[in-house]
């Protein structure tokens, strides 16, 4: 069933319960209302009645008689407004009228009278009299009347009991409800169309959603709709879009991963194909004498390169991965870093000067580190061989310096330095920012810095790396002390 129908028949079905409660209740309080007015009125009569026609005679020891001329022009009377009556004396025989043969009051009722009680009867259906008459059904008011002498002694002298057609009350009844139908229609009529319309909007709002869905499912990821913050539907909305942007992004991601997974697929193509070409082609040169004797010497150390290069290639390759599926072990312990530093500068002395470059060390004499030694000479090699590698006559600094419970590394160069889109690429595998730059005397892969960040997260630790065109790199390494290492 579509949901505007679920929602108007819940409407529907909350209006009618309201509705029908209502209208009983209504029509239960106008009849008990109609009731109480006409045994208050029956009341007066009876008052009335005893009124005029009861007289208590004060010498006669109390004698009670009845004033029957009296009766008999109040029955006239009431006879035109369908009003009856009967009177009984303190026995509970019939004094007035004499010519009916009318039951006596029933014990129940009598000793509830005696006790001043006024008893109200109602009989819902027609009555059967002793004569052989039907009586139609009728509401009776019963109500004593007491004489209180002398000794202040009270006395049940009379009971009258007054009764009216229940046809006519419910006559009124029946014109009282039927006023009542009339507006209880039209306001379930117009509480149906406000259903209908609130049913509607929120479906309305369901529907803007469910074109959206559509939209997103046939590739449309700029969907945004407005919300009011309003409601569940808003937050469903809010919701909603939220779930567009991440899924927006993953998309984007995962184009993102595909195209490196192809350039890494061709770049390593590439890589591994270029020293091959050279090796084979000295190879035939080789075979078919076509080196010549003292060249052939220079084409045996060419290939030894090309064929180191390929090993180197391979190596760092199975490195990384390694080191990403968490393969390999470190050895950590807590070491002073100034040696290996000073180490790192001996070596690397000698490229530094052939780009003109200075390399200078800012470490204090001592400088505790938690590491394995040989991933941390590793990892600090790289990063101050590409300061070396990207920097034409500048300046090198490699600072060290404690931080809390952590060491930290600065190599900062004045070099060609990096463009913030550069910057965010330069973890990923065989990443060159110039593609140009590709196999200059260094060897570059673009596997240093993968490498890197891979050992670096193996350590808990962080690396940083700040960058301006044309100004200069400055990478930042931290290493977290043992205690901090472990819970990290
Ligand atoms: N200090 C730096 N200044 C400028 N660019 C840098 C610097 N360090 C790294 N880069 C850029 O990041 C890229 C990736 O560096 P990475 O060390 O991973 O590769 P590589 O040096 O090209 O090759 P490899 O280190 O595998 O021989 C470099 O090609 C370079 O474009
Ligand atoms: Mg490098």
């Amino acid at each position: 069933m579509k949901l505007i129908y679920q929602q108007m028949l819940a409407f529907l079905a909350v209006i009618a319960t309201v509705l029908i409660l209502l209208g009983l209740s209504f029509s239960k309080s106008t009849r008990t209302m109609v009731y109480m007015n006409t045994w208050s009125t029956m009341e007066k009569y009876a008052n009335s009645l005893v009124e005029q026609s009861v007289r208590v005679s004060s010498q006669d020891n109390g004698r009670v008689t009845f004033d029957t001329n009296a009766l008999e022009s109040s029955e006239l009377l009431l006879q035109n407004q369908s009003v009856h009556f009967t009177v009984y004396n303190a026995k509970n025989t019939v004094t007035f009228p004499d010519n009916v043969n009318t039951a006596k009051i029933s014990a129940t009722d009598w000793r509830k009278l005696k006790r001043g009680e006024i008893v109200h009867k109602v009989s819902d259906r027609n009555m059967r009299l002793q004569n052989g008459q039907t009586q139609p059904a009728m509401t009776d008011v019963l109500k004593p009347y007491f004489y209180t002498d002398s000794h202040n002694k009270r006395r049940l002298i009379a009971v009258v009991k007054v009764g009216s057609f229940i046809s006519d009350i419910n006559t009124n009844i029946n014109q009282i409800n039927k006023n009542l139908i009339k507006p209880l229609i039209i306001s379930s009529l117009v509480a149906l169309g406000i259903a209908f319309l609130l049913a509607s909007f929120s479906n309305s709002r369901i529907n803007r959603l469910r074109r959206a869905t559509k939209q997103v499912s046939e590739g449309n990821y700029d969907v945004k709709l407005k919300t009011k913050h309003r409601d569940e539907i808003d937050d469903l909305t809010n919701d909603f879009n939220g779930m567009i942007k991440s899924l927006k992004e993953s998309q984007d991601e995962i184009k993102r991963q595909e195209e490196r997974r192809r350039t890494f697929m061709a770049d390593a193509a590439h890589e591994i194909r270029t020293p091959l070409t050279t090796i084979n082609g000295l190879l035939e040169g080789l075979a078919y004498d076509a080196i010549p004797e003292e060249s052939k010497d220079q084409s045996i150390k060419l290939m030894r390169n090309e064929t180191k290069r390929l090993i180197r290639l391979v190596n760092e390759n199975l490195d990384y991965e390694k080191i990403r599926a968490n393969q390999i072990g470190l050895n950590k312990q807590e070491f002073d870093a100034v040696d290996a530093l000073n180490n790192l500068v001996e070596q690397l002395q000698q490229k530094a000067e052939a780009k003109n470059d200075t390399l200078e060390l800012q470490i204090p004499k001592q400088i505790s580190v938690y590491a394995d030694y040989d991933r941390f000479v590793q990892i600090m090699f790289n990063i101050t061989q590409n300061a070396i590698q990207f920097t034409d006559n500048g300046q090198i600094t490699i600072n060290a310096q404690r931080g809390f419970e952590e060491s930290i590394f600065k190599i900062s160069d004045t070099g060609i330095g990096m463009t913030s889109e550069q910057l965010s690429n330069i973890w990923e595998r065989y990443y060159k920012a110039d593609p140009s730059r590709r196999n200059t005397k260094y060897g570059e892969s673009g596997l240093g810095l993968a490498i890197v960040h891979q050992l670096v997260q193996q350590h808990n630790g962080k690396i940083e790396v700040t960058s301006k065109p044309d100004a200069g790199t400055t990478f930042t390494i931290i290493f977290p002390d043992k205690f901090q290492s472990k819970n990290s």
